[in-house]
């Protein structure tokens, strides 16, 4: 990897600071002043910024309130990806922990820690996604235990038990949160339709134990702060 990127993605600065830094003589690589930018550096190569050694990091977790339009992957040929809202300094080998849909809002964690990613998505570990959803169709008490109780909602899917939570009633709509315990594709707007219902708007407001922040806007992301690493240590 370039020596300029390393630099980067170990939040040492931003590539154009780093270019100059690096010319300025500020960074050695085993023992001597680099000045090319380009020079090429590995896992095993001893690199020093202004005479402090740079720690080579191994793992980056972000988390990023995605806007509908955005696909989850890592790169599409006509839209935008979750991993194309990264900052600069994140590192290349960034992916997300499962999917959303492309008009699904809200949180997705993005990592490069593999175990992580496979622990989290394995079935059974169940991890509790909720989400915020609002309905075509008056969602009612029938529903709420049809939801608790597990029902067919695919030709060969029953789902798992799920909690659902009414909102708000109104004009033949509903707002409502749903928790389910697994993921499959579509899968809340699956359920509702086999409900007789439509889902107009959904929005992922927690994942396992993390929450999407208040303050983070749509399309916006942020490194996980030291309470939200311990929260996903149980599955590190
Ligand atoms: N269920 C869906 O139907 N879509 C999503 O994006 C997530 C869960």
């Amino acid at each position: 990897m370039r020596l300029d990127r390393f630099l980067s993605e170990m939040k040492i600065g931003t590539r154009s600071v780093l270019k100059k830094e690096i010319r300025k003589g500020a960074v050695t690589v085993d023992g001597e002043v680099v000045r090319d930018p380009s020079t090429s550096v590995t896992l095993n190569s001893t690199v020093t910024y202004n005479k402090t050694p740079v720690i080579f990091s191994e793992t980056q977790y972000y988390i990023i309130n995605k806007p509908s339009g955005v696909v989850t992957a890592t790169e599409d040929k006509h839209h935008t990806t979750v991993c194309d809202l990264l900052p600069e300094g994140a590192r290349s080998d960034i992916f997300p922990v499962g999917r959303l849909d492309i008009d699904t809002e809200g949180l997705i964690l993005l990592t490069n820690n593999g175990t992580l990613a496979h622990k989290m998505l394995a079935p059974k570990s169940h991890v509790d996604k909720k989400y915020y959803a609002k309905i075509k169709g008056e969602v009612s008490e029938d529903d709420i235990i049809a939801f608790k109780n597990g029902f067919k909602y695919d030709e060969d899917l029953i789902s798992l038990p799920a909690e659902l939570e009414i909102l708000d009633v109104k004009d033949g709509n509903s707002e409502v949160y749903v928790t389910i315990h697994e993921g499959k594709f579509h899968q809340i707007k699956k359920m509702f339709l086999a409900r007789g219902m439509e889902v107009m708007y959904l929005k992922r407001v927690t994942f396992g134990p993390l929450e999407l922040p208040e303050e983070l806007s749509q399309g916006n992301c942020r490194e996980l702060n030291e309470v939200e690493m311990n929260l996903l240590s149980e599955y590190m």
